[in-house]
This record gives C-alpha cells, structure tokens and sequence, in this order.
C-alpha cells in the first residue's frame, strides 16, 4: 500500500520565500514540512512514501537522498547525532512520480496510478500536518470496520471559510464517524451542506483511482479529488473521521505556518 503525497504546486502564497525554494522545503521548527508528512506516511500501513513531484523542484529528492560525504564529515567531527539524523532521512522509503502540468489536485493524485495498482491508498496533503502520526491508523480502523471503504479526515471549521475546503453531507454514525452522502468542493456558505470541511488526508478504495481518469475541470478549471470522491459515491460507501483541530496544523498561510512553528516548537521536549 501507498502514501501518496502531492507536492507540485507552485507555493504562491508563500512568494517571494518560494521563488527558489519549494513550500514543501520551508523550515517547521528544525525540519521541512514535507519530512513531517513523510514520517506520517511511513508511520502508517503503508510500505512506501510516492511523492508527485514537478520537475523543478528536484531538492525535495536530494532531501532525502543519502549523503555519505556529509555523514563521513559530521562523523570525523565527532557529530554523530546529526550524521544519524542525516543517514536516517536519506534512507527513508520514497520515490517519485512527475506531475507534468498543475491540473489539479485529482490530475495529481490520478499521475500515481501506475504505483498503487489495484490496491487502497493514502493521500497525504503536505499543507497540514499532523506530528502525532495518529490519524492515519484511526482512519485504517474504520475502513477495515467497513469492508475497505474509503474514509477522509474532516474538520469542523467557521461557516464562512466553508468556501476553501471540500465539504460533505452525510449523517453521524458514532462521536466521531459520519457515513458520506456526498461532497462538494469549495461551495459557497449559504449552498454548504454542513460545515465539514475536508481535512487532507484521505484513505481511498481503488476504484478512486480508476474514476480519476475520466474526472472533467470542475472548481476553478482544476481536475479536483473531490468530484471523484462524489462519483465513487454512487458505488461504495464512503465514511469520514471528525478529527481534533489539535491533532492537525495547517501550514497553508503564513499566518497559520508560523503559528504552527509557534505551537510545535514550545512542545519541544515538553
Ligand atoms: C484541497 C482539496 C479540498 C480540501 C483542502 C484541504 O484544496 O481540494 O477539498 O478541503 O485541500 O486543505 P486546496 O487547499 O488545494 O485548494
């Protein structure tokens, strides 16, 4: 099984920080965000971590890369720590795939088909994060409750910011589990049928994958994850997990990356 982690956007909020580095390399406390995700993945059921890269930001890879000269460096220099550091990072399951054009989040998703076949999947968004490494299991737990159906992370958020995340309908089976209806992306506040905001993580059935290939633009002209997640709908159940807004970090603005910094950085050995 998969992890598969969409890291071809262009970071424009972000600019002028990322006219040459990508948003995904930014420092959170004293790694880059992406590395955070990595772990998540490969904490999870998953054997391997795929990042959808683009071409122009080839530093991601060398990220985690092995680095003998830098280990042989720190090693002499009696840094053992960091050159564990440095070995550990470059020796983390990941491979890529190429996002050739930024069509969307689904386009994305769907350039990983060859790699996850015909199994279920994660998708790891890298704009939040979540250092616990928890929720992924939890999601495990419900799918396999279901027979394998697919099953997202949602988040309660304020009715008027329903309009920058993917929401669903549905009904509470438990605390914390709803059973999907449907979704809509980005809708506005007054046609939202509830105030469930997709989270960013996604455990997906492979069928997923399969009706990602004949997803047209919707939203902004982007090829979106969440028509396919309402198409797979009029075949399988589909379940979604109320996470804790503090088991998640967002690090899609500046505001919430440097609170985020904030938040992570005071937890430090606490
Ligand atoms: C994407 C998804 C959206 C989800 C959001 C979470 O939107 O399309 O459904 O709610 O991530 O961060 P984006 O933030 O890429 O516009």
């Amino acid at each position: 099984m998969k992890a598969l982690i969409p890291a071809a956007g262009l970071g424009t909020r972000f600019l002028p920080a990322t006219k040459a580095q990508p948003k995904e390399m930014l420092l959170v406390v004293d790694r880059p965000a992406i590395q955070y995700v990595v772990e998540e993945g490969l904490a999870s059921a998953a054997d391997e971590v795929v990042i959808i890269n683009s071409r122009q930001k080839k530093v991601i890879e060398d990220h985690f890369s092995p680095n003998p000269e830098l280990v042989a460096m720190l090693r002499a220099a009696g840094k053992d720590a960091y050159a564990d550091e440095v070995e550990r990072v470059g020796n983390m399951n990941v491979s890529y795939v190429y996002q050739e054009e930024a069509l969307g989040l689904g386009h994305a998703v769907r350039c990983a088909a060859e790699k996850t076949g015909d199994d279920a999947f994660y998708v790891l968004l890298g704009d939040v994060l979540v250092p616990g490494n928890e929720m992924l299991p939890r999601m495990q737990e419900i799918s396999d409750e279901h027979d394998g159906a697919s099953v997202i992370a949602v988040m309660p958020v304020p009715h008027e910011d329903v309009k920058r995340f993917g929401v669903i309908a549905g009904e509470a089976i438990t605390d914390d589990v709803w059973k999907v209806d449907s979704l809509v992306e980005k809708p506005a506040p007054e046609d939202a049928p509830s105030d469930l905001a997709v989270f960013g993580r996604y455990l997906l059935s492979p069928r997923v994958m399969q009706l990602l290939a004949d997803v047209k633009p919707g939203v902004g002209g982007e090829i979106q994850l969440t028509d396919a997640l309402d198409a797979v709908l009029r075949e399988e159940e589909m379940y979604a997990l109320i996470i804790d807004p503090a088991e998640g970090f967002d690090t899609g603005t500046i505001e919430s990356w440097l609170q985020t910094n904030n938040v992570l950085f005071n937890r430090r050995g606490a």
